[in-house]
């Protein structure tokens, strides 16, 4: 696919010269994603937008500047909403978070798996379908923008919300985001990023300081927003709750105007997090384009603006530009002549079985000693799936990241699924999502002859109390006497409860106990895991197999089946690393505790970098995930040429006995002090059949080999890295070239 990029590329760099001075982010290290390459319209897009603010009032500039919550005609209203300029053609916009499928208050969505599980598939093409199945639901519930493209980095392993995220590595993270914003945006839908910047825990979610130095935020945190700015083009970019160096990310001039406006030239707009906004004038001067309004202190409201003008503290050409944005990014996208008109019929059963691909796709096969998987459907006769709730529902995000109504089916009323607290039930709070063809059943499917047993947590009771000692021991003898046990364990999280306090399945349940037990019970023990964090495998040297499954969806039964049972082979790799223990973390400190103004003080040693520059041997690395073949690596080229760019070849051999699909990465080390040992470049994903070979090109970028330089702030080309070649970010199978 990276190949397939280039001639794009070459086409992009030309007309940049020639192109309107307005669109000058066109460049070899961030080609352009295929909807953003009309450069032209994109020109003409700014020409109309500044017409049309021309025509306006200030009341009506004001309207488009501050949305208000739930005002909307929209069936469910969504999450805001900001009236239109009928007189000028302007349509409403009514927007809604997206991160797995559309959050409408009322409205039923296909539940699509967490986009951590996107991250996994390390797939851009899948990224791009993702976004673009989920935006043709939002048009058809009228919404013509999708907040749901999440990408703060894992640095805090146990994070809130990592499972809305892309994982540890900003590259990974940055493409499948440009992805996904592209298929968004593919679907006239204008697509957010969010939460810019430094908001990478829960703990203090309202006003915690984040405190990053420029190389660390150059280097890690804002390059995933920096990639899918200048490839994709998002409409929207979302900052976040949190200060970055003192300074509320809403009204941070640095971020906002020095980063994003200035140096990466984004035409959009920056909308605030839902009360995000802490001031009128500075935030405004600081980059702040619109206000999202929950109340009750709201501050781009018309009056609070008319009043920053009148006594010269918002210029009136700050206010058209803010406008400018707004309307370019509508023309931009489609939105403008063609706004969604809600009430279509959404064909569920097609979003169904796009889901199943992208939870077959994004799982990660763990262990797999002795070929334990995939099962034999014909040669059991007595399957024992425990725990998890395996009989009826799996796991979801809470928070802004679910989803409201799945149309699978919701708990009603959440039975007794909710988190720990159990205090009432909403769609914020029901990590449990019901679904048609949960995975007993769906094992049961696959192997017919077999009697398949569940023993675990029944739905009405508490998923999350501790296990029985009768039941852990029920589990125990129903394993002991069946050919294979299957445990699925569950680690729920989710938004505005909290961060992890652990890693651990103990934590809230004994979940570990269970494993434990059944594994003692059953020597062919498989673990299916359900989570959006990595967890502890205390128990994972007494199992069989173990299989990260994330969050897959609700069509998750169906595809943890086909894994299981090989109708899918595995190919998906870890975006977060595993480790041995808390810890071994880079953010646990001396007891855990989480800082309420976090200092980024491992600088670039975060994720696997923190591990391999720290000779930490984790519990399972970044990039790895086994598949039931087997891949061979050979004959690396390193071809240095003109500009700074590496085209690093190699050849991808599937020497094994079923077809597969394995993702080569490529890291460079480069020699520049404070470098971690690798970083993450680039990679593909290549689909082979039993013996065959693919020459695979990687071209890496001057800007993935270069560092940022304090004294001069800028980017400094650093020559001479070395190239890796490996299966994971430790596996690594080839190397040379510097
Ligand atoms: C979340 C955002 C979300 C917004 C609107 C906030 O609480 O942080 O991610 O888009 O709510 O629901």
């Amino acid at each position: 696919m990276q190949k397939k990029l280039w001639p794009a590329v070459a086409l992009a760099a030309t007309v940049s010269a020639a192109a309107h001075a307005e669109i000058p982010n066109l460049s070899l290290d961030f080609p352009p994603t295929p909807s953003t390459l009309n450069v032209f319209a994109s020109a003409a897009a700014h020409r109309r937008a500044e017409t049309l603010v021309n025509k306006m009032t200030l009341d009506e500039k004001l309207q488009l500047i501050h949305s208000e919550y739930q005002m909307s005609a929209v069936p469910g209203g969504g999450g805001g909403y900001i009236q239109g300029v009928p007189r000028l053609g302007i349509p409403d916009i009514n927007m809604v978070d997206s991160a797995t499928g559309s959050g409408s208050t009322v409205q039923p969505s296909t539940t699509f798996p967490a986009t951590i599980a996107v991250a996994a598939s390390w797939d851009r093409r899948l990224s791009s379908d993702f976004g673009k199945q989920i935006a043709i639901q939002l048009r058809q519930q009228g919404f013509a923008m999708g907040l749901g493209g999440g990408t703060n980095l894992a640095r805090e392993p146990r994070g809130g919300r990592l499972f809305e995220y892309l994982g540890e590595d900003p590259v990974l993270a940055g493409e499948m985001l440009a992805w996904r914003t592209d298929g968004t945006q593919s679907q006239k839908v204008i697509a957010t990023i969010k939460h810019y910047m430094g908001n990478e825990q829960e703990h203090n979610r309202n006003g915690g300081n984040s405190q990053i130095d420029e190389r660390t935020m150059r280097e890690l945190y804002l390059l995933p927003f920096e990639i899918a700015a200048r490839r994709a083009q998002p409409g929207s970019v979302m900052c976040s709750y949190n200060r970055v160096n003192g300074t509320y990310a809403c009204e941070n001039s640095h971020i906002l105007n020095d980063v994003l406006k200035n140096d990466w030239q984004f035409q959009g707009q920056v909308q605030s997090d839902w009360g995000a906004a802490q001031s009128t004038a500075p935030a405004i001067n600081a980059g702040l384009d619109e206000e999202e309004d929950v109340g009750p202190t709201v501050y781009l409201t018309p009056d609070a603006v008319k009043q920053a003008i009148a006594n010269g503290s918002v210029s009136t050409a700050r206010l058209n530009d803010m406008v400018e944005r707004k309307l370019y990014v509508m023309i931009r996208t489609g939105v403008m002549d063609d706004p969604p008109k809600g009430g279509a019929t959404i064909d569920f059963a097609a979003a169904n079985a796009f889901t199943q691909s992208v939870a077959e796709q994004s799982m990660v096969l763990l262990k797999n000693a002795n070929n334990q998987l995939p099962l034999a459907g014909g040669s059991l006769s007595r399957i024992a799936v425990i725990g998890g709730h395996a009989d009826a529902a799996v796991l979801t995000g809470g928070g802004s990241g679910n989803t409201r109504d799945p149309v699978t089916g919701s708990f009603a009323g959440c039975g007794g699924l909710t988190f720990g607290t159990e205090t009432g039930c909403s769609w914020w709070t029901n990590p449990w999502l019901k679904l048609n063809v949960p995975i007993v059943s769906a094992i049961q499917a696959l192997a017919p002859q077999a009697k398949v047993t569940f023993a675990g947590n029944s739905d009405q009771q508490s998923p999350f109390r501790a296990y029985t000692q009768q039941e852990i021991s029920q589990a125990a003898t129903l394993a002991a006497n069946s050919d294979v046990a299957v445990v699925v364990v569950a680690q729920p999280a989710g938004e505005d409860i909290g961060d992890l306090t652990s890693l651990s399945l103990a934590n809230p349940s004994n979940q570990d106990a269970l494993v434990e037990a059944v594994a003692q019970a059953n020597p062919h023990t498989i673990v299916v895991v359900e989570s959006g964090n990595p967890v502890l495998m205390p128990w994972k040297d007494s199992v069989s197999a173990i299989v990260e499954a994330w969050y897959p969806g609700e069509a998750g039964g169906k595809a943890i089946a086909d894994v299981l049972f090989g109708k899918v082979n595995p190919s998906g790799k870890l975006p977060v690393t595993f480790p041995v223990r808390d810890q071994d973390t880079p953010t646990w400190g001396t007891n855990g505790a989480f800082a309420a103004d976090p200092v980024y003080s491992e600088k670039l040693d975060m994720g696997y970098r923190w591990y391999d520059s720290q000779n930490i041997t984790p519990m399972f690395e970044f990039g790895y995930g086994l598949s039931y073949t087997h891949f061979a690596y050979s004959g690396l080229s390193v071809a240095r040429l003109p500009g700074g760019l590496i085209d690093v070849s190699f050849n991808v051999r599937n020497d094994g006995r079923v077809a597969g699909a394995e993702v080569p990465q490529v890291y460079l080390g480069v020699p520049y002090q404070g470098e971690p040992p690798r970083r993450l470049v680039g990679w593909d994903k290549v689909g082979l059949n039993p013996g065959e070979s693919r020459r695979v090109h990687v071209m890496v970028t001057p800007r993935m080999q270069s560092v940022w330089d304090t004294t001069n702030n800028r980017w400094q080309y650093v020559p001479g890295s070395r190239v890796y070649v490996g299966a994971s970010s430790r596996d690594i199978r080839l190397q040379g070239g510097n």
